[in-house]
């Protein structure tokens, strides 16, 4: 198969070749004769990776499973994303793991991975299970998963092979509990000393640690202050915030952590640059369960339209989605086969047309949850085909095929 007419970058140049596949696989960048998908007139980003997601799958799969989730992650771009464990069971086990692994290859329709949960005993299991990333939450969240205290912490930040990612819920249980107590809700007090923190216990043990949905400029530069630290934006904290949009979104608001005054938003854009990857931190709830307040917004098929919109606007460049979107995830998560439009990398790719506008809304999405805080907007650049090791599985915006999704180690 070849992609005719590709428009993408290459070793930072805009490049405009034909992309020839074999076996799933890149096989030569070029020049080709023969009949393929014709790419003229839109833009090859390498297959985006989603390196924040929350699939629900087991136990809360009324609001999404490993189906409706993947295909909502091909819709939205995606051709590979890594599954937080806060599922039911959450996955701390080995076991848990394996029940997991089990069911994500029966029912995805993209590559994943799977995040391993900490807690304040599991260090066995995460030795047994060998994960290839642990997830920590420092503080309370959506189900009863988190570390527990700062010993538990820091021994994790220990035991847990050097050259892979702890990722960081950064949010301070003790001050959460504080701040609410004292009516002032989730502050960006508690996202701060959660930094300073996680950034001072893992100077202490030398190892990289991965700030997921960093809200605000000032946690991102603290966490940025540190080498082996690295920092993760989430598509909410940068398009909405509480003085434009609670009224809207009413009961819908909650998000761990919280939505962040205009301020802080645009605050938080001027540190874009020196940001290392965008997850969705896609956390699906029925409608019910949020107006109950349930916390946590769709993005997966929204992500990527609203960046392309910023680019659109003229307020981010191309090869920043690039490499916050596909590059660096795979480079910090070790997808060695992803993430690059270069010979012997998975042929996945993620093409958009640049200037087609389209209206987001909530019942045409394929997340079970059916709703997105993204209502109504109306954002200039939009998916339109979507290949998966060589297979075309989204055409002219629509999921038109389904194979089976592989776990990428
Ligand atoms: O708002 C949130 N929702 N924050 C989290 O940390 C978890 C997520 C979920 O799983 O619903
Ligand atoms: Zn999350």
């Amino acid at each position: 198969m070849i992609i005719k007419n590709a428009r993408f970058y290459q070793n930072g140049k805009l490049a405009n070749k034909d992309i020839q596949i074999e076996g799933g696989s890149i096989s030569a960048i070029g020049s080709f004769k023969g009949k393929g998908i014709d790419a003229s007139g839109l833009f090859v980003f390498p297959g985006l990776i989603d390196p924040h997601v929350h699939l629900r799958d087991p136990g809360l799969t009324q609001k999404e499973d490993f189906h409706s989730g993947t295909r909502a992650a091909l819709r939205g771009g995606f051709t590979t994303v890594l599954d937080m464990p806060n599922t039911i069971p959450p996955t701390t086990t080995k076991k848990a793991l394996l029940e997991k692994r089990k069911i994500a290859g029966k029912k995805a329709v993209c590559d994943y991975g799977l995040h391993f949960g900490a807690t304040k005993d599991n260090f066995s299991e995460v030795e047994a299970a060998k994960p290839p990333s642990l997830k920590l939450y420092m503080g309370e969240s959506t189900g009863s998963l988190q570390v527990g205290s700062y010993a538990a912490m820091e021994k994790h930040f220990s035991t847990f092979p050097k050259d892979k990612p702890i990722i960081l819920h950064a949010e301070d249980a003790d001050t959460i509990k504080s701040m609410e107590a004292a009516g002032l809700g989730r502050g960006p007090m508690a996202e701060r000393i959660a930094v300073l923190k996680a950034n001072e216990a893992a100077q202490k043990a030398k190892r990289v640690i991965y700030f997921a949905h960093t809200t605000t400029a000032e946690a991102a530069s603290l966490a940025k202050s540190r080498r082996d630290s690295l920092v993760e934006v989430s598509p909410h904290h940068l398009f909405l915030s509480t003085d434009k949009d609670l009224r809207y979104l009413r009961r819908r608001s909650n998000v761990y952590p919280p939505l962040r005054t205009e301020a802080q938003r645009t605050a938080l854009w001027k540190m874009l640059p020196r940001v290392d990857t965008v997850g969705s931190d896609h956390a699906p709830h029925t409608l019910e369960d949020k107006a109950a307040g349930a916390a946590g917004f769709p993005g997966l098929e929204t992500s990527l339209s609203l960046f392309l919109d910023a680019y659109n606007k003229s307020i981010l460049p191309l090869p920043w989605i690039v490499e916050r979107m596909a590059q660096n995830p795979a480079r910090i998560f070790n997808l060695k086969k992803k993430g690059q439009i270069a010979k012997g990398f998975d042929a996945d790719f993620t093409l958009v047309d640049l200037r087609e506008e389209w209206t987001v809304r909530g019942r045409d999405l394929e997340s079970r949850c059916g709703w997105t805080p993204f209502e109504g907007f109306r954002l200039k650049g939009r998916v339109k085909k979507v290949i998966l090791r060589g297979n075309l599985v989204v055409d002219d915006s629509k999921i038109v095929d389904e194979v089976k999704g592989e776990e990428v180690l």
